[in-house]
């Protein structure tokens, strides 16, 4: 639901009666509690809890005692929800395929206020097109943010703002591609859409294997690149080990090639053990990478590239053809953020309350499905399962899906032809919003000890 910043309780009411009217919640559907959902949206409680007994009133909700609020059986011309029937397509209630933290989180209210003051305060040139690095106020900002928080070296001039890791990896391909580069290695399991990036750019890709000790660095020979998630591989949750860490700082060192670093949900661990950037060994070999992808939200579309002196022209002659300088409101808002605290603050709170969700999530597999082994949930936002061996991952997925929830097997992310180890898959714990998440786990879980888990 849409809810605009003024008038909170006639426009929530509006977006959830017109919601009703047009069918798009079905009767039959059972609404959030009122504080699961003041929550979600950062509106109060008591906002949600008068426009649910005004549409009561109004007939379009049925609330009924001891188990919540329901859209009614007889909207009219609401269509009933259409139940997934044997031969049709499940429909897939659930997505806990990893990639996305819980958008439902996202701080709005905070993120509005932010913005107000950023733009009350900002020159009138803050709204040219600026310096191609990105805005100075946001590079000042993240320069200390990234020092304090994960341990970065960075220094304003050599940050260069990006849409996104996406975005920083096309750029970064480009550039070095322009300086005679030609074979860029990645992680034998990753995303598959940096791959396609890379690829995209006309490079030739290598892959390393990974294990227990993150990617194997010992064979990146003539490679212009290596790209690399040290903190938390993704996706099998491993931090890179320190003599690995050394070893691939020093490769890049003698060979003149370049790591990229690809920090992508540093912000989330949970353990004691503190990971820092790896860019802190080698500033003058390491091109760091961050985003708000996972602190805030995807559809922030913020990233950050630190960048050794070396290249900073490279890069920024490469980003000047892939679309110039980021917008100047979002970055003067994210400088808002981080300056004022809130930018902290959110974190905080999303860590404690993500290492709740992966607690339960841990609790519920020993109890339910204790054949699935666990791991790679010290940091980050998402679990790998290894599953028994009398199952294939392909197995599992369907299943799942059958109960309506939406997983990813591991092979899935990986680049390799063959893929060694045992069957597993990937869950995220990071969705779906709060009032929710209980309902997937459950919903997992029962799939998972059907198949004899
Ligand atoms: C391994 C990895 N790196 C980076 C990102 C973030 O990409 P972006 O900043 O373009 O949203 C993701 C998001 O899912 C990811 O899984």
């Amino acid at each position: 639901l849409e809810v605009g910043a003024t008038r909170v309780r006639a426009g929530f009411e509006n977006a959830l009666r017109t919601a009703v009217q047009t069918g798009r919640l079905r009767p039959q559907t059972r609404l959030p509690s009122t504080r699961a959902l003041a929550v979600d949206l950062g509106i109060a409680r008591n906002t949600v809890a008068e426009a649910y007994a005004q549409l009561v009133a109004e007939g379009w909700l049925t609330a009924r005692t001891g188990s919540g609020t329901w859209v009614s059986d007889r909207v009219p011309g609401a269509r009933p929800a259409r139940r997934a029937g044997p031969t049709g397509p499940p429909r897939l209630r659930y997505d806990l395929t990893p990639g996305t933290p819980d958008i439902s989180s996202f701080p709005r209210t905070v993120w509005a206020a932010a913005a107000r003051r950023a733009l009350a305060h900002a020159p009138s040139e803050a709204f040219g097109y600026g310096d191609e690095r990105g805005g100075s106020t946001l590079r000042q900002e993240l320069a200390s943010y990234l020092a304090r928080a994960r341990g970065v070296r960075a220094d304003p001039v050599n940050i260069v703002i990006c849409a996104g890791f996406i975005e920083g990896l096309g750029i970064i391909t480009r550039a070095l591609k322009n300086r005679g580069a030609t074979v860029v290695t990645i992680e034998e399991a990753g995303h598959r859409l940096h791959r396609d990036v890379i690829a995209d750019a006309g490079m030739r890709i290598r892959t390393t294997p990974v294990d227990a000790d993150g990617a194997h660095v010992d064979r990146l020979g003539d490679s212009g690149a290596v790209v690399l998630t040290p903190a938390h591989q993704f996706p099998y949750g491993v931090p890179l080990a320190p003599e690995r860490r050394r070893a691939v700082v020093r490769w890049a060192a003698e060979q003149a090639a370049v790591v990229v670093e690809d920090d992508y949900d540093g912000e989330f661990r949970y353990d004691r053990q503190a990971i820092g950037a790896l860019q802190t060994l080698g500033p003058d070999h390491v091109i760091y990478a961050g985003t708000v992808s996972k602190t805030l939200a995807p559809g922030v579309r913020l990233g950050w590239l630190v960048v050794p002196p070396r290249l900073v022209a490279d890069v920024l002659a490469a980003k000047r053809v892939c679309g110039g300088p980021h917008g100047a409101i979002d970055q003067l808002t994210l400088a808002e953020l981080i300056r004022s605290g809130a930018y902290d603050r959110h974190i905080r709170q999303r860590r404690l309350v993500y290492r709740r969700r992966r607690e339960h999530l841990a609790t519920s597999l020993r109890r339910r499905a204790p054949a699935v082994r666990i791991s790679g949930m010290a940091a980050g936002l998402h679990a790998v399962l290894t599953l028994p061996a009398h199952l294939t991952e392909q197995a599992v997925v369907v299943k799942a899906a059958t109960a309506g929830v939406a997983i990813a097997a591991l092979g899935d992310h990986h680049h390799g032809r063959r893929r060694p180890g045992p069957a597993g898959v990937v869950v995220s714990y990071a969705t779906p919003p709060d009032h929710d998440y209980s309902r997937a786990i459950a919903r997992l879980c029962a799939a998972l000890a059907d198949l004899g888990c």
